[in-house]
């Protein structure tokens, strides 16, 4: 059992370790359906054309890019703990207006570098999960958005049907930890995606947290069979 700082330590060398590889590999083994579920995401936050939102555990900055395509005058503080991601995701954005309104920014999610009330829109694809401390995430969330800003989660959550359940399961475990190993060269890494997964909280669970760092109406919209949900929230 790793401790929260641990898992930060784990976290951080692993998406280093595969960084460069990263975006090929998120379209191969989601069939391009992650750019569906960044888009429907994005969607949520249309009521804040403009202004600065925060996409929190940026990575490699998609859903950044998103968020810069879908409104024209939105800019984006684009935030992750690990460097090789950010540096792996600034050398592929294109060289058009939205590079100049996605700000990189080397830092810890669990301790958001910015003051309070920044942020219009709070986005984290996949970050939540890979916190070490997640209710402090929350929290720190909560902190730096303004009153009556939005928080959109996009997270794998585990699907219920009796038909998909198995099917997917297999894909994870199985399939997905081969082909990302021989393609990244980091076995290990796929695997600990299939285990954090495993081991995430029940949406339900999530809600709460979401709510005790002082969101309300909050709600979850699952898609493609509920194996990933957006998690929603107000301040
Ligand atoms: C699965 S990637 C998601 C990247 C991107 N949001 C996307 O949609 O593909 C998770 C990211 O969360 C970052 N991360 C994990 N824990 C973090 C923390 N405590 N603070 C900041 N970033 C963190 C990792 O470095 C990694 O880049």
């Amino acid at each position: 059992m790793q401790t929260p700082d641990e898992k930060k330590t784990f976290v951080k060398e692993k998406f280093s370790s595969i960084s460069h590889k990263y975006d090929f590999l998120n379209s191969l083994l989601s069939f391009q359906i992650d750019r569906y579920w960044r888009w429907v995401t994005t969607r949520e936050l249309k009521m804040f054309p403009d202004g600065a939102v925060l996409d929190l555990c940026a990575g490699t900055l998609p859903l950044s890019l998103e968020l810069t395509r879908q409104a024209p005058a939105r800019q984006v503080v684009a935030i992750d703990f690990c460097e090789d991601m950010l540096r792996a995701g600034i050398k592929t954005l294109p060289v058009d207006s939205r590079r100049q309104r996605i700000f990189p920014v080397c830092g810890d999610g669990e301790k958001i570098p910015a003051r309070d009330k920044s942020f219009w829109g709070i986005t984290v694809a996949f970050g939540v999960r890979n916190l070490g401390r997640t209710q402090d995430g929350l929290n720190e969330m909560h902190r730096v958005l303004k009153p009556c800003g939005k928080l959109l989660i996009l997270e794998f959550s585990r699907p219920r049907n009796v038909i998909v359940k198995p099917v997917y399961s297999f894909y994870l475990n199985t399939v997905l930890p081969k082909v990302a190993g021989i393609v990244s060269g980091d076995k290990e890494a796929y695997e600990y995606l299939a285990s954090s997964i495993a081991a995430f909280y029940e949406p339900e669970e999530l809600l709460g947290m979401m709510k005790k760092a002082g969101f309300a109406e909050v709600s979850r919209r699952p898609l493609t069979f509920g194996i990933v949900s957006v998690y929603i929230g107000v301040k």
